[in-house]
């Protein structure tokens, strides 16, 4: 199998922050929709297909959203008040650029300050680039949404892109789904919404479902860049079956079949423990009487930034361990 990049690219591109999936709710369902047995959008906005079968139930689940950040408030000047929407650390924003639903760009300011260190959310304004007060309150609105802005980038091994969480994990699913051969097991393909504000999505889409098991696919840290964080998990290590996160202990019988798996369809494996994150596994688990749970992680760096990196090699090879749990 070929790394696909176009459709990594369409998917990153896709604007979609938490709340605001359409647009890659829309993609994905043209993608996959004559691929499978079933497909809908239930109440949250999560899209669900399904490929039937009659034995096992089994829920993948990869979220569609991206963080960003909203408009709190448009001042005299025209420049923008914002605050974040998931996981965004303020003092690292400085410089970045931000793209609109609209298509208009802005980039990221600070007030002047004394010293870096201080910066908070109501020290930063977003600058669209206008002189004009009165364009920029026709253009731009309190509760508009804007993501990271930055050019999709690919070498022989890798992928920088934007939203790699988690577009890579639905690119995972979109093409284990065409490349699925048939099985007895019920497979429900999930892609979820506003994961990054704390798997909301998830927790319908688990209670809806009630899975006898579920994987999620999701991006994972990585401990083999300068950044500090200390753990096993690198780059072209292969796909990360997940021990523990701060939303999830790996159920041991999830553990054994993905390493199981792995060892007898020569996938390449590592662990991962991540000390920092969740995903839509830690809602899902706890649904209903409980769900016995794991995910299959990509390895990323740069998590959370308008420029995240991963191995197409590992993404292979996630997408390989998805179908042998569908085939099992
Ligand atoms: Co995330
Ligand atoms: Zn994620």
């Amino acid at each position: 199998m070929e790394f696909n990049s176009k459709l990594m690219k369409d998917l990153s591109n896709c604007f979609s922050p938490s709340g605001r999936e359409k647009n890659v709710r829309e993609f994905i369902t043209n993608e996959i929709k004559d691929y499978v047995d079933e497909i809908k959008v239930d109440a949250l906005g999560n899209l669900i297909a399904r490929k039937k079968g009659t034995g096992k139930k089994i829920l993948f689940s990869a979220h569609m959203d991206q963080i960003g950040l909203i408009i709190t408030h448009v001042d005299e000047k025209g420049f923008l008040r914002f605050s974040n929407v998931g996981g965004i650390n303020a003092k690292e924003l400085l410089g970045f650029r931000v793209v609109f639903d609209n298509g208009y760009e802005g980039v990221i300011c600070s007030e002047k300050l004394e010293e870096k260190e201080k910066i908070t959310f109501n020290k930063l304004y977003i600058d669209v680039a206008s002189t004009s007060p009165d364009f920029v309150k026709t253009n731009f609105q309190i509760g508009d949404m804007c993501v990271f802005q930055s050019q999709y980038y690919e070498t022989e091994e890798c992928v920088i892109c934007k939203a790699a969480d988690d577009r890579i994990g639905c690119y995972i699913l979109i093409e284990a789904i065409k490349n699925y051969s048939e099985t007895e097991t019920d497979v429900y393909y999930v892609f979820s919404v506003q994961e990054e504000v704390g798997c909301r999505g998830a927790v319908t889409a688990g209670y809806g479902i009630n899975p006898d098991i579920c994987i999620a696919l999701d991006v994972t840290a990585t401990g083999d860049s300068l950044d500090g964080i200390k753990m096993d998990v690198k780059l072209d290590g292969g796909a990360a079956i997940k021990l523990m996160d701060k939303s999830l202990i790996t159920h041991p019988e999830i553990k054994d079949l993905l390493t199981n798996l792995a060892k007898e369809n020569n996938i390449k494996y590592q662990y991962e423990v991540l000390e920092f994150g969740g995903t839509d596994a830690g809602a899902i688990h706890t649904t209903m009487s409980g769900v016995p749970s794991g995910v299959i992680s990509i390895p990323t760096r740069n998590l959370h930034s308008c420029s995240e990196i991963f191995h197409k090699n590992d993404v292979l090879e996630c997408i390989k361990l998805v179908n042998a749990v569908t085939k099992q």
